[in-house]
């Protein structure tokens, strides 16, 4: 099979590449190891900043979104029983971030190719790109007993953490830079209503926890936990137990429980892979960069980097210009530094870390204090919560 652009991983961030890049007459082949039910089975942040809302709208995806998405102007970081709010329209210049799920998402935007009769290939194993440094590279794949070849263009590896294409960069030209959080979340989902209409973060000595929402009957609720621990030592009555302790009293009076729907412990992690561009081999989303959750920042820069790619490929292809795609690494990875810088910052600000130093911890509660005495301090989280302009 021939194509303009290959695009390795049918996650959101693949998905939307090929659904803008179709919108403009380029011809776009996906390529996803799992099932469909699978990746949509899968349970992700739920939180978009502005320039991803604007880019699922660009793709034709965003009416359902528009509909049952909720546009949040504020959230809630509390700690030692007091609810400080962040107002993120005030301190953002009049921004807020909308609040729906990646698992709807992910499933308008494979209706959309859907209903654009785009390529998916599903089920696709030992997916392997070819001759990347190349004018003609190709991506070999298998699905069941039947091998296959794509021959492309360009290849982007939009294939996640895990995926082939990282790896398919040679060591020596490859740098990575990572750090590991000595603990992860414990995440719950259950059928009922969220205890806040805006998210909570907490801030307590047991630990950190969230309280968020998928909508007004569908909650989502973390706690961290030490990396040893297992799901199967968490019954629903210890979790919400053990949440309740952490949210100020007010808030745990008021938190309706009720069975877990997925309850799933992820360790926490950052990541970055530099450069984002190896011959004609893009990296894209968790592929390249992965942040802890705390900053909800995940999906959010696997949209810039489409973004930048979505605009670098249609200068290449309608205009013949191809400084887009030249400089997509670096301007990539400015924006991706910048959440990584504040993703970390409210990680580190907002969790327990289990062999930290008296002096860590005082650093750790001015850190807090200063946020909520000045307005530029919380200006500076608005504006980074929201989303730094791509
Ligand atoms: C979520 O709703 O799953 C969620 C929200 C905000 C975060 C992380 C996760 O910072």
């Amino acid at each position: 099979m021939k194509t303009q652009v290959c695009i390795i991983g049918g996650g959101p961030s693949g998905l939307m590449l090929s659904q803008l890049l179709h919108l403009k007459g380029i011809e776009t082949v996906v390529l996803e190891r799992q099932s469909r039910e699978y990746v949509l089975s899968r349970i992700r942040a739920g939180v978009l900043e502005n320039g991803f809302v604007k880019l699922m709208r660009e793709a034709q995806c965003g009416d359902r979104m528009d509909r049952e998405g909720e546009i949040h102007d504020g959230f809630f970081i509390a700690h030692d029983e007091k609810m400080n709010r962040i107002d993120l329209h005030k301190y953002s210049g009049g921004n807020s971030v909308m609040v729906y799920g990646q698992t709807e998402l992910t499933r308008d935007l494979y209706e959309a190719r859907d209903r654009m009769n785009g390529i998916v290939i599903h089920n696709a194993e030992d997916v392997q790109p070819h001759d990347l440094k190349s004018q003609a590279p190709y991506v070999t794949y298998r699905v069941g007993d039947k091998t296959d070849r794509i021959d492309c263009d360009f290849v982007i590896g939009a294939d996640g953490f895990h995926g082939v294409s990282r790896k398919s960069i040679p060591q020596d030209v490859l740098k990575e830079y990572e750090k590991v959080y000595p603990f992860g979340w414990l995440g719950v989902l259950s059928r009922t209503p969220p205890v806040s209409p805006e998210l909570i973060y907490a801030k307590h000595a047991r630990g950190f926890a969230l309280c968020s929402l998928r909508s007004q009957i569908l909650s989502r609720y973390y706690i961290q936990v030490p990396l040893s621990d297992r799901v199967e030592d968490w019954s629903d009555e210890a979790f919400w137990a053990e949440l309740k302790r952490r949210l100020p009293k007010e808030v745990a009076d008021k938190l309706i429980t009720g069975d877990s729907i997925e309850k799933s412990i992820a360790p926490l992690r950052s990541f970055v892979a530099e450069p984002m561009r190896y011959g004609n081999l893009f990296l894209a989303g968790d592929a390249a960069h992965i942040v802890p959750p705390t900053g909800a920042r995940g999906l959010n820069t696997a949209g810039s980097d489409i973004y930048y790619l979505y605009q670098g490929m249609v200068a290449h292809y309608l205009k013949g210009d191809s400084s887009g795609l030249d400089n997509y690494s670096e301007k990539a990875l400015a924006r991706v530094w910048k959440a990584q810088r504040f993703s970390w910052l409210l990680t580190t600000m907002l969790h327990t870390f289990p062999d930290s130093m008296a002096y860590d911890q005082k650093l750790q509660e001015t850190e807090f204090n200063y946020l909520f005495s000045s307005e530029s301090a919380q200006r500076s989280l608005a504006e980074n919560y929201v989303g730094l302009p791509f």
